[in-house]
């Protein structure tokens, strides 16, 4: 794919797709790091003589105007990680859209208006992406984190005008490549989460893919109940056991070595605090649930990784919003983190969830790269097309 650097931008305006769908609580950006991660992107475009004009969506309007979805609630945060003033059009095409673009001068910036306030956004509709191109002369997607979205402002516009890359797509696919794509060996992944029926692709195409496969969380008592073991209240989905032992099985033939729990932390309650005693995963008493992995368990993971060159993470191991539950994805998040600053180990993680854990550990700055995408980066990891890349990656061609 072309990034900003091959690209022509000078006296452009540059269609600039970025991911700001931030958490707003009370019309107040609560953490800002998607906003702050497009300033290179924002700068470089700027530096190569072109105006970027953003655009965004944010949160699921469904193809109506909804006013407490409005980008304007956005704009302090944006205007204060970019340190200058940012126009703001309240439509993302027609009239407003096209004046505001008209009245541009270099330097300056332009926001528009919700892509996802317009039914054709999500349909990606060949007339709404054309209204979108009628704006500017050149298309950059920055929006690693909406690029399994095929909608018109990720995938449509790629089609239509002369596109690149942002910086930020730029890093997310070069980690993601050394993460998984072309990676120094052992490349150990660890994966954590509820349930294994939302991540069944994942493990599938991971057991082809890494040396080991660290399974964590809820998941992880699926897997011991497809081993036979009791797992007493613990949340397990026994309707899957079957796939567990598939994916066991399957992993035996790829030689990906699979780790599951030794030992557990196990209550009666799930709240914090709640007395709690460690016991060989396969004593779990029946009338209690399995809510971390056991320090035998975070010692084996702790070898696995000195042993690895490459950690790609996705899921916590334990119930980590509640303590003391959350002491295996400290301790793990931890040794990922000394192995990395030592240079021994290149740390990839995604995904909400494992980015709260890791930043709640206090190790998020250490990791090599912590990407800002949910739900892509998933789709990346079980190896599927992302839309929004694919049309770059063609454009180049
Ligand atoms: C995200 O928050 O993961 C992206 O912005 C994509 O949002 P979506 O899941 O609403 O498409």
């Amino acid at each position: 794919f072309n990034t900003i650097d091959d690209m022509d931008l000078a006296g452009k305006v540059v269609l600039t797709r970025v991911d700001v769908n931030v958490p707003v609580e009370n019309g107040q950006v609560t953490d800002a790091t998607r906003i702050e991660k497009i300033v290179p992107t924002v700068k470089a475009i700027q530096d190569k003589g072109g105006v970027p004009v953003l655009l965004a969506h944010f949160d699921r309007p469904k193809g109506k105007r909804v006013d407490t979805m409005s980008l304007r609630q956005i704009l302090p945060a944006l205007e204060s990680a970019l340190g200058q003033k940012v126009q703001f059009a309240d439509e993302a095409i027609g009239g407003d859209a096209k004046r505001a673009v008209a009245g541009l001068q270099p330097g300056d910036v332009l926001l528009l208006e919700n892509a996802r306030f317009y039914p054709g956004e999500e349909s990606n509709d060949a007339t709404f992406a054309a209204s979108l191109a009628a704006l500017g002369q050149a298309y950059v997607n920055d929006a690693f984190s909406a690029a399994h979205r095929a909608h018109a402002s990720t995938e449509g516009l790629g089609r239509l005008m002369p596109s690149g890359a942002g910086k930020l797509m730029e890093a997310e696919l070069n980690a993601l490549d050394s993460a998984l794509g072309d990676p120094d060996r052992p490349v150990v992944a660890v994966i954590g989460g509820a349930k294994v029926s939302t991540k069944l692709d994942l493990l599938s195409n991971l057991i082809e893919k890494v040396d080991h496969l660290v399974i964590g969380g809820g998941m992880a008592n699926t897997f011991l109940v497809a081993k036979g073991i009791e797992v007493g209240k613990s949340l397990a989905e026994r309707d899957m056991a079957d796939t567990a032992r598939e994916i066991l099985d399957k992993a035996q033939s790829t030689g990906c070595s699979i780790h599951l729990p030794v030992d557990v932390v196990v209550a009666r309650e799930f709240k914090a605090g709640a007395p709690s005693e460690v016991v060989p995963a396969n004593a779990c008493p029946a009338d209690a649930m399995i809510l971390d992995a056991g320090p035998q368990t975070v010692a084996a993971i702790r070898e696995v990784f000195a042993a690895c060159r490459t950690l790609i993470w996705n899921g916590p191991l334990g119930a980590f919003e509640i303590e003391p539950f959350d002491a295996a994805t400290n301790a793990v998040a931890q040794a990922a983190a000394q192995l990395t600053r030592e240079g021994k180990l290149v740390s990839v993680a995604g995904g909400g969830d494992t980015v709260a854990a890791l930043n709640k550990a206090g190790v998020a700055d250490d990791f090599s790269f912590i990407s800002t995408a949910g739900g892509a980066f998933l789709e990346w990891m079980e190896g599927k097309d992302l839309p929004g890349v694919a049309v770059l990656v063609a454009a180049k061609r």
